[in-house]
């Protein structure tokens, strides 16, 4: 097997498109990064809550424009004390973006706007665009396309990396179907999240600010008597690097010979924390218990997350609905895309009238690369806690489920896949998924997954890299049934060859018996996932550490009919 960062070389013909985007960027990128992040305030900026969504009044109808805008993310200069501004895009202006609540079996319409233009012209995009991938690419303005992640949708409404399109709809990229976007809420009640999938800007849209939540309600949740209202609190959690100016800045892939720049990053590690928008922000709660539905919308970092003092995490549900019962955690392992629901009991003896961190201790790349430092990556938040004792009356039921996990026997062969990283002509890494038997494929390599509508499928995930990539399956909620650890030979392809089991099959961890859509395969492991393919048309899977999707671990697959 290649080490890491090794060559799969001339896997694939890699596809270079050139694209004409100015060098105009409306950021001032070659600005340094703040110098100091320790001189950054931490647990001084009370935690924001998304605001809802409404939809226009007596519908069920949302209108969402994405904007660029001015925020304030908790940034000030260190010589001055004054608050720094941060040029962003957010979806109604704002980032996070609004929050959807709403019901299983009421379905929503939502048309999503591009409204990233000042004065009749269309803006550029806010940071750098890679110029050799396969990329949405506009004559003029950002193109943009809004995916509900983990949502039962059909493909039109689905957000297509290639159904992007500029500000007016001017522009639109080739899968674009529709203006107005359907979701039917017809699944469980869950923690989804929408957030941009343009292709190959995805790391770039969603890094200026484009995310948010969408939370599914169902009779089942409501009967739990789970902790609500004031004390059910989602965290959306994001690195970012700033300029000493409080601009957002992404770091360019170090100079290639001969590559384009700026280029691309095999991944992105930001430097600072930002938690619904608020850098290392405090949330003042009281000693009682809480719902905290945390997601993990970094580009490529994971968090390993502990609270100090300790205190359980008491998991819920993962990524699409509840678990049959609480799974009881020390620490939280979210990787990107991925959602915990968990109950936190700040009445416990060490946590009342004390101030309790969240701290992080996840390396990066995971799970084998460096620690996050400390004083900065290794924290994310703190909970101020109240002395005074509250009433409580919530909840955590010891059956979580009002309808069995689907049972999910395999009505197709297994599909054989696998996850490689190699180089592109420039000598740039870069990540692909494929099949074990033909090695990696790119983006618009031929059609490989197409399971027949209504099919229950298993996917083998074969990842022959050194480090754990998060895979995402766009429209079905999937079981995974284990991890299976291997050694083989790639051949010049990628094609996987002698495969030998090193271990045993490890059965799904406490937070993967739920829902998931989202799946994390750790290195050199073959995970297993079982899902029901029951909408038909074209979706996509991939990695959802951002820079790997899109550069370009991501494959479209179709459920045909019959
Ligand atoms: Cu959260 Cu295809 O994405
Ligand atoms: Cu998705
Ligand atoms: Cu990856």
């Amino acid at each position: 097997m290649p080490t890491r960062r090794d060559v799969l070389k001339s896997l694939v013909s890699a596809p270079l498109v050139l694209t004409p985007f100015g060098s105009r960027t409306a950021n001032a990128q070659r600005e340094t990064a703040l110098p100091d992040l320790r001189r950054q305030q931490q647990f001084a900026h009370r935690l924001p809550r998304p605001p809802l969504a409404s939809p226009a009044p007596g519908t069920r109808h949302y209108d969402i424009a994405v904007r660029q805008f001015r925020g304030r993310l908790g940034l000030v200069d260190p010589r001055t004390g004054r608050a720094l501004e941060t040029t962003l895009w957010g979806y109604e202006g704002k980032y996070p973006g609004p929050t959807f609540d709403v019901r299983r079996g009421e379905p929503v319409t939502v048309r999503w706007a591009n409204a990233l233009a000042a004065d009749g012209q269309a803006l550029s995009h806010l940071l750098p665009v890679d110029r050799s991938v396969h990329i949405a690419h506009a004559k003029a303005g950002a193109p943009i396309v809004t995916h509900l992640h983990g949502g039962h949708v059909e493909p039109e409404s689905d957000g297509d990396p290639e159904a992007w399109f500029t500000p007016g709809f001017a522009e639109r990229g080739p899968a674009f179907a529709k203006e107005v976007y359907q979701y039917d809420n017809d699944q469980e009640a869950g923690t989804l999240w929408y957030h941009d999938h343009a292709l190959g800007l995805t790391r770039l849209n969603v890094g200026a600010g484009l995310a948010g939540f969408y939370l599914i309600r169902d009779d089942g949740e409501d009967r739990l008597g789970l902790p609500s209202g004031a004390q059910e609190i989602p965290l959306l959690i994001q690195d970012r690097t700033f300029t000493a100016s409080g601009e957002l800045v992404v770091v360019s892939h170090p100079e290639q010979p001969g590559a384009p720049q700026p280029s691309i990053q095999p991944e992105e590690f930001g430097t600072a924390i930002l938690v619904n928008g608020m850098l290392w922000p405090y949330e003042a709660v009281e000693p009682r218990r809480y719902r905290l539905r945390f997601l993990n919308g970094s580009d490529s970092r994971f968090y390993a997350l502990a609270f100090e003092p300790r205190l359980p995490f008491v998991l819920i549900g993962a990524d699409g609905g509840f678990l049959e019962r609480p799974a009881v955690l020390d620490s939280l392992l979210l990787s990107p895309g991925e959602r915990a629901d968990v109950i936190v009991d700040f009445s416990r003896a060490n946590a009342r009238g004390r101030t309790v961190a969240l701290l992080n201790s996840a390396p990066t790349p995971f799970p084998t690369g460096d620690p996050p430092d400390p004083r900065t990556t290794g924290r994310i938040m703190a909970f101020r806690v109240g002395a005074r004792t509250v009433h409580d009356e919530s909840r955590v039921p010891d059956t979580l489920r009002s309808e069995p996990l689907p049972d999910l026997r395999p009505t197709a062969p297994i599909r054989e896949l696998a996850l490689f990283e190699g180089k592109d002509e420039f000598g740039r890494v870069k990540t692909l998924l494929g099949t074990v038997r033909d090695g990696a494929k790119n983006w618009h390599d031929p059609l490989t997954e197409d399971p027949l509508l209504g099919a229950v499928e298993a996917w083998d995930l074969y990842n022959a890299t050194e480090d754990a990539h998060p895979i995402h399956v766009h429209l079905v909620q999937f079981r995974v049934i284990g991890h299976r650890r291997f050694a083989g030979d790639l051949d010049e392809k990628g094609a996987l060859k002698q495969v030998r089991w090193l271990a045993d099959d490890r059965p799904p961890g406490a937070d993967e018996r739920g829902p998931k859509d989202t799946v994390r395969v750790p290195p050199k492991t073959r995970t297993r996932i079982v899902a029901r393919f029951d909408r038909p048309g074209r979706y996509v899977w991939h990695c959802h550490i951002l820079s790997h999707e899109d550069h370009e671990m991501m494959r479209p697959y179709v459920v045909r009919r019959a």
